[in-house]
């Protein structure tokens, strides 16, 4: 699956819905009013609108991509925001300071254990909050079940081990390893699942969805992934699909 905008607008509505909601407030509530706020790999600027939508005031927002077309529409969303081309595979250029919380939603699964390391090692030296939404966790439930569902999800999975440009990525394991690393650096480290509930109602989201898992299970070398996908797409009328992912907030111990 890229990453056009094409494709995060499709899942917009079920990232909004997955979200948790208790997590989501308890940042927000952190965070309080007036503070910096980073957001990395930020797309059209969904980790702002979700905030927003929570309730959440006065942020100084600075929103981190490295794909200009996403970043015009972020511009154009969130005029205030201040919005910067950033290719965060080079930490060093991540820009600190004075943030209060580093943000990012549907970005900790591509990133490697290296990277993340770095980075909370940054963050844990100036007490900067993290809040990462929405990182896939390996888990995805068809209801009709299909007989290559798990050999699917099993291809899938490992192709999302693959390297998204900061080498070997975490993929289904990243919000359990990051929820550790977290808390050996001495952060309070809240999760909470956030699935995607997909309804019949759903069939584009479906449909896209679909494509990307079965052009990734191919990759990975699951031969039928096509005949999989057919037969899954004849029953999208009647389909329900659960897609699992975590959020993950982490505060400064004490904090
Ligand atoms: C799955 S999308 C999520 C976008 C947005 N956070 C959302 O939830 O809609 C992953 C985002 O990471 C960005 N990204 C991927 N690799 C990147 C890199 N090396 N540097 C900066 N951004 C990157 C993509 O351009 C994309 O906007």
């Amino acid at each position: 699956m890229g990453f056009d905008a094409e494709w995060l607008d499709l899942r917009a509505p079920a990232d909004d819905r997955a979200r948790d909601a208790d997590l989501l407030q308890r940042a927000i509530a952190y965070a309080g009013s007036g503070v910096r706020m980073l957001d990395l790999g930020c797309g059209t600027g969904s980790t702002v609108r979700a905030f927003a939508a929570a309730g959440a005031e006065s942020l100084d927002w600075c929103l981190l991509d490295n794909d200009p077309a996403l970043l015009d529409l972020a511009r154009r969303h969130h005029p205030e925001a201040e919005v910067r081309i950033c290719d965060l595979s080079d930490l060093d250029a991540v820009p600190l300071t004075d943030v209060k919380m580093v943000t990012a939603s549907a970005v900790f699964d591509l990133v490697s254990e290296d990277w993340v390391i770095r980075l909370i090692d940054r963050l844990a030296r100036h007490r900067i909050a993290l809040y990462a939404a929405l990182s896939y966790n390996g888990v995805m439930r068809w209801s009709p079940e299909d007989q290559d569902d798990a050999a699917v999800t099993e291809r899938f999975n490992h192709h999302q081990c693959g390297n998204k440009g900061f080498g070997s990525a975490l993929g289904p394991e990243a919000a359990t390893r990051m929820t550790s690393l977290l808390a050996a650096r001495g952060y309070d480290v809240f999760s909470a699942p956030s699935p995607w509930v997909l309804e019949p109602s759903e069939a584009p989201l479906q449909d896209a969805l679909l494509s990307g898992i079965a052009g990734a299970a191919h990759e990975a070398g699951f031969d039928d992934a096509a005949g999989w996908a057919a037969r899954r797409r004849d029953a999208i009328g009647h389909a329900r699909a659960e897609i699992g992912h975590m959020d993950v907030l982490a505060l400064p111990g004490g904090g």
